[in-house]
């Protein structure tokens, strides 16, 4: 077992988007429930539908170790939000975890980074586990801005009282996301290591130290392993390659 695993159990997660209506969710959610109880779980198995079919879901995975989570959450417990999902009502229907900013969400609704901390903050309320995207779009990347992003990210949408316990970071370059492209191996070590360094000037060295760190962006079978072996990376945000099982199965057997 890797040293980072003895600290941070890793944790691979499939972010479905705004895919799948009910019975293509509920039979996709059954398959992993099932291929993941025949093999020796090396990671935390997470599945993060859309709000519609969560109860669904949760029924299909019923007596699996695969976790439920939801792609966003209202800042506000309950009241006047037409539209919102409070994060109370994720953790009525079974959800564990909840994804905030992503960088889908920071571009279709104009989601800033003090909106992510005050999602946060009434997730953890609530007793969800956060994963707090971030990332770099490639305008920011070629002009040798990414670390600079990435860190005024981390301070402004991560809340002060976040720890290993409640909060995952996921590191999401925007430029790989659903584009086949990735980092090399060593800008991404190079990316996990700052952001732990900036995680440490932030929370303090041992939440940062415990906090996992997963990168998403294009991960499939193929890439999946050499991602997954690299220092200071803790798991995988998958988009694409959670829809489909024997990819996802593949990936989640990549963790050493
Ligand atoms: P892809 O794996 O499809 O690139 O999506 C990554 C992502 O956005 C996960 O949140």
């Amino acid at each position: 077992m890797a040293y980072k695993h003895k600290v941070r159990k890793p944790l691979i997660a499939g972010n479905w988007k705004m895919n799948d209506l009910k019975g293509d969710a509920r039979s996709l959610a059954k398959s992993i429930a099932l291929e993941t109880k025949k093999i020796d779980l090396n990671c935390e198995v997470l599945i993060c539908p859309p709000f519609t079919v969560l109860s669904g879901v949760k029924n299909a995975l019923w007596g699996s170790n695969v976790k439920l989570g939801a792609q966003d959450c209202s800042w506000a417990e309950n009241g006047a939000h037409t539209g919102d999902i409070s994060p109370v009502m994720l953790k009525e229907v079974g959800c564990e975890y909840v994804i905030l900013g992503h960088s889908e969400r920071r571009t279709d609704h104009k989601e800033t980074s003090s909106m992510v901390r005050s999602k946060a903050k009434a997730a953890h309320k609530a007793g969800l586990r956060t994963i707090i995207c971030i990332g770099e779009t490639l305008a920011e990347r070629e002009a040798g801005l990414a670390k600079e992003v990435c860190e005024k990210q981390i301070m402004t949408s991560v809340p002060k009282e976040s720890n290993g316990g409640n909060t995952v970071i996921a590191y999401e370059p925007v430029w790989a996301i659903g584009t086949g492209k990735t980092p090399t191996p060593d800008e991404v070590e190079d990316m996990h290591a700052f952001i732990r360094s900036v995680l440490v000037k932030k929370l303090g060295a041992m939440p940062a130290v415990r906090m996992r760190i997963l990168y998403g962006g294009s991960m499939k079978p193929s890439n999946a392993e050499q991602l997954l072996s690299l220092k200071d990376v803790d798991g995988g945000l998958i988009g694409g390659a959670s829809l489909k099982v024997e990819d996802f199965m593949s990936i989640i057997k990549k963790v050493k």
